[in-house]
């Protein structure tokens, strides 16, 4: 999928910026041989070489200096490299929106909207007609009318996503097409059309990629007037609920190539949560995630249908097999929703964003780990709980339990201690993991469950004290976990000046603009890397603990160049162009075409 970059498009203001990045790397790379610690390095690397989270940063370096190469910062170039990686003309309103990433100072590099297209390329399967009444009968809309964009839908005892959104829109509304934005209003993605109905619909999506020459393009949209007159009545899909086991729809999905493909949901999940045996997946270097959206694909991991709470029993489980068009802020790869930022992202609320406090430098940070929130997952059973993805994590940084597992040999009912044959560790040899944990990790619920629901689970995990994001910046390292769904504190975290360390299988909106092992270290959703991270990342003084300050610098800075209100904006702004031409009874002819004329 990556494309060479050209040379002769490499500004020198970048080259400049390359070079002061590969310095300060080589710099740290060769610090690192000196301050090697040899005992606390998986003895069979050490041996070889460096530690593989360095092997992966150099390349999360290189990575993100080849799409940087790859901005554009003028329209010509931004239109040619839209057409080059998409295969259309960009949508008419394509210039106005370039001028606004130039206003708003944004960095754009095509393949920061990968995401968009994967979303909408299976809607230009359906028929226009269909796909334009759906979205105009949908219970929440976000409408845009005569450059005006309002929230139509019964919000009353809602959160004010609707509101947020639509706030959000307006903002540029002004200069889109009439349009309608049909929303999820659930935490939980809803669409999940099998794998072979999907198939097709993007091969039509590939007949339909077109460039009419120059003279045969239209600028003029149709508009929505025919379908607001019409007065139809609300699409009703066939909803499947909570007597259905959400993984067996799920992997519906899957490619019948892929490893899940076929395996059937748990039925009794009483027993101990339980490891992949020697778990070391194609997506890993060393134990290590070297390719974050394998990472996150289930179909990958067949073991995640009893190690994560939505494939357990979600919270509430309203889905469909049919194609609707759905807005929503996170999707597991398989859904069909198509994606926008979280509209907890678009709230001024501290409990999310932490507000305006980002933490202290590095040096001054305490060396170690925290973690406050629900118990939140899926619903929580005396048989499920311990499979889910936040129990597990809590768990596994509870050093009580761990202490216990190690003096006694025996598993949590949550998780097995990882590996010794992939994660070589002294303090795991020498059953010292619990008792650092103790001086390292400060974690623990928030909230276990609303009252008399889960008087199973207190003797696992202890209600603990809040602490405002603010304090949580006072520490180094932030692990991030999906609750019901995404977990909307990631931005946050990415803007403060601590680490955060992320496992999940939820998509985003941002995911093709951030470079894991660069602005954050990834884990696997079992988290049996957890330790191993920590081990190297935590490592006070070592060339660890400078890899992990340069993770979290890099990070913070990027953040504020490409996570920003700015961004997001522009972001649906984008997307809203594109799904407003998909809508259009035009839709083939029309786009963006001055810079040929
Ligand atoms: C709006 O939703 C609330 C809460 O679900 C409900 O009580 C009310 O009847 C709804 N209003 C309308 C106009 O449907
Ligand atoms: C990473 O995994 C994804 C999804 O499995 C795959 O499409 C992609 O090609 C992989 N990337 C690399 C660099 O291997
Ligand atoms: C779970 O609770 C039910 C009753 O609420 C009880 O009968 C059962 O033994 C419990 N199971 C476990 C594994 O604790
Ligand atoms: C840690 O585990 C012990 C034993 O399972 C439990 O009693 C304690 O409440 C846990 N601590 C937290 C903060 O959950």
């Amino acid at each position: 999928m990556l494309k060479r970059w050209n040379l002769r498009v490499w500004p020198s203001r970048l080259l400049l910026r390359y070079l002061v990045v590969a310095a300060l790397f080589v710099f740290f790379v060769t610090n690192y041989t000196a301050w090697d610690h040899i005992a606390l390095l998986p003895a069979r690397l050490s041996a070889r070489g460096p530690h593989p989270i360095q092997k992966l940063m150099a390349d999360a370096v290189a990575r993100h200096e080849e799409l940087l190469a790859k901005r554009s910062y003028d329209l010509e170039t931004a239109a040619a490299r839209y057409r080059e990686r998409r295969g259309r003309h960009p949508p008419p309103g394509f210039d106005r929106w370039f001028q606004a990433t130039v206003d708003h100072d944004a960095i754009l590099v095509e393949d920061y909207f990968d995401r968009i297209y994967k979303d909408l390329a299976p809607f230009w399967g359906l028929d226009r007609e269909v796909l334009v009444n759906r979205a105009n009968t949908w219970d929440w809309v976000v409408r845009v009318r005569n450059g005006i964009a309002n929230g139509d839908g019964n919000t009353t005892d809602r959160v004010p996503w609707l509101q947020l959104w639509t706030k959000l829109v307006d903002e540029f509304a002004v200069h889109l097409p009439d349009v309608d934005m049909p929303i999820n209003y659930m935490d939980e993605p809803r669409l999940l059309v099998p794998h072979d109905e999907i198939a097709k619909l993007v091969e039509k999506e590939q007949k339909t990629r077109a460039m009419p020459p120059p003279n045969r393009v239209t600028s003029k949209y149709i508009g929505l007037a025919g379908v607001d007159a019409s007065h139809n009545r609300p699409y009703r899909a066939r909803w499947y609920g909570t007597k259905n086991a959400y993984w067996n729809l799920a992997v519906a999905a899957c490619g019948p190539d892929t490893p899940a493909y076929g395996v059937k949901a748990v039925k009794d999940f009483s027993a101990p949560a339980e490891m992949p045996h020697d778990w070391q997946p194609d997506y890993a270097y060393h134990g290590f995630i070297q390719n974050w959206t394998a990472s996150m694909d289930p179909c990958l991991q067949p073991h995640l249908r009893q190690l994560h709470g939505s494939f357990i029993e979600p919270l509430s489980l309203s889905t469909t097999k049919e194609l609707i068009p759905l807005f929503g802020g996170s999707k597991l790869m398989l859904n069909n929703e198509i994606l926008i930022p979280g509209a907890m992202y678009l709230t001024d609320d501290e409990f999310y964003s932490g507000g305006e406090s980002h933490g202290p430098e590095w040096s001054q940070k305490r060396n170690g780990l925290v973690w406050r929130g629900d118990a939140s997952g899926g619903r929580s059973r005396n048989t499920t709980w311990h499979h889910f993805q936040r129990h597990r994590l809590i768990d596994m940084l509870n050093h009580t339990t761990v202490s216990r597992m190690e003096a006694r040999r025996m598993r949590a009912k949550t998780f097995e201690l990882p590996s010794p044959s992939i994660y070589h560790s002294s303090r795991r040899a020498w059953g010292r993991v619990g008792s650092w944990l103790r001086e390292f990790a400060d974690v623990g619920f928030v909230h276990l469950c609303p009252p008399n629901e889960c008087d199973f689970l207190p003797q696992f995990f202890a209600e603990t004290p809040s602490k405002p994001m603010s304090e949580q910046y006072e520490y180094k390292f932030l692990p991030d976990a999906d609750g019901n769904s995404f977990s909307a504190r990631f931005r946050g975290f990415m803007r403060s000046t601590s680490l955060p360390l992320k496992a999940t299988i939820y998509a985003e909106w941002h995911d093709d603009r951030l470079i894991p092992w660069l602005h954050f270290a990834p884990l696997d959703n079992t988290f049996q890397d957890l330790y191993a991270v920590l081990e190297y990342l935590g490592d006070n003084d070592g060339p660890g603990d400078r890899a992990a300050a340069f993770m979290a610098q890099q990070g913070q800075e990027w953040a504020e160049r490409v996570l920003r209100r700015e961004d997001m904006k522009l972001y649906v702004w984008r997307l809203l162009l594109e799904w407003a031409r998909l809508c259009d009874e035009n839709r083939d002819t029309l786009g963006y075409v001055a810079d040929l004329l």
